[in-house]
């Protein structure tokens, strides 16, 4: 921060503007996505990340390499940002402390605290009257059969904290799966939840923005399809009712509100049967569902995600075309590149610039519009990487 008397005043009221430094915690993908919808509206970019080099790193105007947890190279991004945000939510509590002290970091580390934990997560929405799959919290063995009486059957045991892209979590069909189960996951050595399975028809996500000032907007809902628990596509409009997609719309901003964000907040939501709507979880940064935006809405989510931050007014999030994201994993890199001087005119293209392609790492992704989405699974189809 160049400025620190003028530090304490910083409000809803400040507005950072175009030129200012925005420094971004973490190199990866979502960095990278958000420092390229910054610089074109003429911010500038300095990424932390302790791999040099890293996607986001290669479009910013400085890298300091360090890893995440090292105060002096997290003072050293302080110092030279205007406004600091970060691209994962697992950022360490002191690191946290010392970027709200030095510098100025809309977001807080409120939000950061909550989405960690799944515990913490659930227990909140739980208390703004959102509804979430009923869960326990179990530390032995007995707890977890206990739980499953209660609870009943199938149910999912989760990690408290560190798990993504299914890692770190069991699916218990049988009760005499509970205990071994809960042997396995005292490997991660955090908290253990267990949930409710929820049999859901969909899985969809909205992502609402809230600026500092305020102002709230959401996206078009998403549907997701996932392979071995990483997204694959993302479809939009999600194939739900407009009642549904209201609802969804609706519950999204209710939760940025009542949680009081500043910047992006992704809502995972499960659609049952009886068309209700059960919140899975949060992530309080651009998310893999949102990526349809860059090329389908008038806004992106990236962009939305500096306008918020920078206290700028919220883009129109108008959706344009039907649009079907489909991710480039490293097992579908080579493939996709024997075809790419044939792609389908519709078909955008996004790629990471990660040095190491390695199977199941999200490389990149597709956008692929087209007159309805029917026409954009084909033409997803026809390029046949993904069988
Ligand atoms: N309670 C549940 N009921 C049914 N499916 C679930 C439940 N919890 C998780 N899943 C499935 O597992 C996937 C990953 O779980 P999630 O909690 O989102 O963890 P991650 O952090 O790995 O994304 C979800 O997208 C969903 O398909
Ligand atoms: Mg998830």
């Amino acid at each position: 921060m160049n400025d620190i008397m003028n530090e304490k005043i910083k409000g809803k009221h400040t507005v950072i503007k175009p030129g200012a430094t925005i420094g971004i915690l973490g190199g990866g993908q979502l960095g990278r996505m958000i420092a390229l919808a910054g610089r074109e509206m003429g911010y500038r970019f300095a990424t932390l990340d302790p791999v040099e080099d890293a996607p986001s790193a290669q479009v910013s105007d400085r890298q300091i390499t360090a890893v995440y947890t090292d105060e002096a190279g997290v003072r050293e991004l302080a110092r030279i940002s205007d406004v600091i945000t970060y691209e994962f939510e697992n950022v360490d509590a002191r690191v946290a402390a010392v970027l709200e002290e030095e510098a100025f970091v809309p977001q807080g580390s409120e939000l950061l605290r909550m989405t960690q934990n799944r515990i913490r997560e659930k227990s909140t929405l739980a208390s703004h009257g959102i509804p979430v799959a009923p869960f326990r919290i179990i530390s032995s063995e007995q707890e977890a059969e206990q739980a499953i009486d209660e609870l009943g059957l199938p149910a999912v045991m989760k990690t408290a904290t560190g798990g993504y892209d299914g890692k770190g979590q069991r699916v218990i069909r049988r009760a005499e799966e509970a205990a071994t189960a809960f042997i396995a996951l005292q490997e991660f050595q955090t908290e253990i939840i267990i949930e409710q399975f929820i049999p859901f028809t969909k899985e969809i996500s909205v992502i609402a923005a809230r600026s500092l000032s305020g102002e709230i907007r959401t996206f078009p809902a998403a549907e997701n399809i996932h392979k071995e628990n990483i997204l694959h596509l993302s479809i939009v409009p999600a194939r739900i009712s407009s009642f549904l997609a209201e609802k969804a719309a609706d519950l999204a901003e209710t939760i940025a509100d009542k949680l009081d964000v500043t910047g992006l907040i992704a809502v995972e939501m499960f659609v049952t049967k009886n068309e209700e709507l059960v919140v899975n979880e949060l992530a309080p940064r651009p998310h893999n569902s949102g990526h349809y935006t860059m090329d389908a809405c008038v806004t992106s989510q990236f962009e939305q995600h500096v306008r918020a931050i920078c206290n700028l007014p919220l883009g129109s999030t108008r959706l344009l075309t039907p649009v079907v994201m489909v991710n480039i994993l490293g097992e579908h890199l080579d493939p996709l590149m024997e075809q790419v001087a044939n792609l389908p005119d519709s078909v955008k293209l996004h790629l990471y610039g990660k040095k190491e392609s390695k199977p199941k790492r999200k490389m990149g992704h597709l956008n692929v519009a087209a007159e309805s989405v029917d026409d954009a699974l084909k033409i997803i189809d026809k390029i046949g990487i993904w069988k």
